[in-house]
């Protein structure tokens, strides 16, 4: 048995409508996600004992059981206990460039490259659907990261739909080092403030799930234009007023002419969306010069069309 890295992107939500409630507990969605190149690399190797152990190299990031990598492991020993048996644990390591808190997938897209290693490693042989369908079980994020590239994710996030890929593309992502969201807080007050204008019938959900037609449209089209002008995050309305910060950042997009700004999921993560890579620099360097603060960080980054995938050493 040997080890396998993969690398495992992050994702931008280029359109993010939450639809209504659901009986679960969690919201009903329309998402429009999309891999980006900023990536972690997600390193599995083979241990004697039967034990799963998880390293990093940023200091926050737990390495216990409340990490999800490690319980991306832990299910995967639940589900194959004969393999675990017989070919011992695994060491996960992890090399982080994905800022947390982001908004950017970091922690599913690490638990996605766990599955997808732990497959090969154990040679189990699974589908990508099989993969998906056990990484939903841990988070909404999950099934996407695996997959990756330009999708429609519905229901909880976790029902995908492959949408054309879109090429040359770049992104400006800025972020204040330490100014996480926390996801559950996003759409709990989400729900406290407009909890009151769910749709109550089948009807008006549908009605509802068409307002994204408009974005789907430039996706096939690859109006970049027109994606920048479209790009939509309802979670916008309650992390903005709380996180000035946030606005901020948006604003200074909107100021720099960029085709779209957009938070990415729950934030604090904004991006800005250029179509050349000597744009996109020109747009880093603008917004180092305007906001000239040390806890800001910036990246260059561009769509890709893949999810977790093995790396190239
Ligand atoms: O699925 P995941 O663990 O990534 O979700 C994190 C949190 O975001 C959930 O606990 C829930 O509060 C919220 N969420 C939601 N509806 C979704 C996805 C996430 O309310 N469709």
């Amino acid at each position: 048995m040997r080890s396998y890295s993969l690398v495992a992107p992050a994702k931008i939500n280029l359109y993010l409508q939450i639809v209504g409630d659901r009986p679960d507990g969690f919201h009903e969605l329309v998402m429009v996600l999309q891999s980006i190149e900023l990536a972690d690399l997600v390193t599995v190797r083979p241990i004697g004992a039967e034990t799963i152990q998880v390293r990093c190299n940023h200091p926050d990031v737990p390495q216990d059981q409340t990490n999800l990598a490690y319980k991306a492991a832990d299910l995967m020993v639940r589900q194959f206990p004969d393999y675990f048996a017989k070919f011992g644990g695994v060491e996960i390591n992890i090399q982080k460039r994905i800022p947390l808190g982001a908004g950017l997938a970091g922690g599913s897209s690490n638990a996605a490259a766990v599955l997808v290693g732990l497959d090969l490693m154990w040679n189990l042989g699974l589908t990508h659907s099989e993969l998906q369908e056990l990484g939903a079980t841990l988070g909404s994020d999950i099934p996407f990261c695996i997959s990756g590239g330009t999708s429609l994710a519905t229901g909880r996030g976790e029902q995908l739909d492959g949408l054309p890929d879109l090429h040359d593309i770049y992104v400006v992502l800025a972020k204040y080092r330490d100014l996480p969201v926390s996801t559950p807080w996003a759409y709990k007050t989400y729900r406290q403030q407009f909890g009151d204008t769910y749709p109550k019938s089948v009807s008006e959900i549908e009605t509802r799930k068409q307002q994204s037609r408009g974005m789907m449209a430039a996706i096939a089209q690859q109006n970049l234009a027109q994606i920048g002008k479209l790009l939509h995050n309802d979670l916008e309305r309650v992390v903005l007023p709380e996180y000035l910060q946030v606005q901020q950042l948006r604003d200074r997009f909107q100021s720099l002419g960029v085709l779209g700004t957009m938070m990415s999921g729950s934030g604090s993560t904004v991006f800005g969306l250029v179509e050349s890579q000597a744009h996109a620099e020109q747009v880093r360097e603008q917004m180092k010069g305007a906001i000239a603060d040390p806890n800001l960080d910036l990246w260059v980054t561009r769509f890709c069309p893949s999810g977790v995938r093995l790396a190239t050493s």
